[in-house]
């Protein structure tokens, strides 16, 4: 069977994100037969309809690298209780023109990192919101909220905390799964127990 590819967005641009920390550990624990590419959002400009006709360079590469992939696993901070505007920005690109979005019916799952106690739990769940829209399967459980992540991460940016790297493990197990439910409409490699093309998306 071929590489199941998922795509990682972090959604923060800081150098020293713990967000980033988060997908690289999400990287290194991807199970046998997946890979995880990171796409960094430093080259995505300010969205402005005017140009969606004629996007930049950089959003093609970002559109490409989400049709391709089978899922996209997000890794976002909170800013004020959000998404930061930086992947909203992305979100945006990759959804227009209208008729052309990326994401339409890609499986998803979504992680955070914040410096607070409530790991990114408010963006996470705007995120959510989000993807409803482009009527993308996202995983449920486990909600990978990465609290008081300065004491999470040592200076290497290496997770040190064994339970969130089990956290990560089985969110990714899951997010395998519903590839293959996305696909087959079953869990069971190869067996579809119902129609497909009865439910929406790709
Ligand atoms: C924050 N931060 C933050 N944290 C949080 O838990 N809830 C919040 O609403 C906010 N709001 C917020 C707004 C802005 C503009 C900034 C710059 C920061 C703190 C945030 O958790 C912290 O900066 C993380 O380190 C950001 O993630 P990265 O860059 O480390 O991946």
């Amino acid at each position: 069977m071929s590489e199941t590819r998922i795509l990682g967005i972090v959604g923060s641009l800081r150098k020293g994100s713990y967000n980033r920390m988060a997908l690289n550990t999400a990287r290194e624990s991807m199970p046998e037969g997946a890979t995880l590419h990171l796409f960094e959002l430093h080259d995505i400009p300010i969205f402005n309809q005017d140009d969606e006709l004629r996007p930049p360079a950089s959003v093609l590469e970002l559109k490409r690298w989400i049709r391709t992939a089978d899922a996209i696993l997000f890794c976002t901070p909170e800013y004020n209780y959000s998404v930061p505007g930086v992947l909203k920005n992305a979100i945006d690109w990759a959804s227009r023109p209208f008729g052309d979005s990326a994401w339409l019916g890609k499986p998803a799952a979504i992680m955070g990192a914040s410096i607070g106690n409530f790991g990114t739990a408010r963006a996470q769940y705007h995120l959510r919101q989000i993807l409803v829209g482009h009527d993308m399967p996202v995983v449920s459980q486990p909600e990978v909220m990465i609290a008081n992540a300065a004491q999470r991460f040592d200076a290497t940016g290496r997770l040190t905390d064994e339970f969130t790297r089990e956290q990560i493990r089985k969110l990714l197990d899951a997010l395998l799964r519903l590839i293959r439910i996305s696909r087959t409409g079953s869990d069971q490699a190869g067996g579809a127990s119902t129609d497909p093309s009865s439910r929406g998306g790709a």
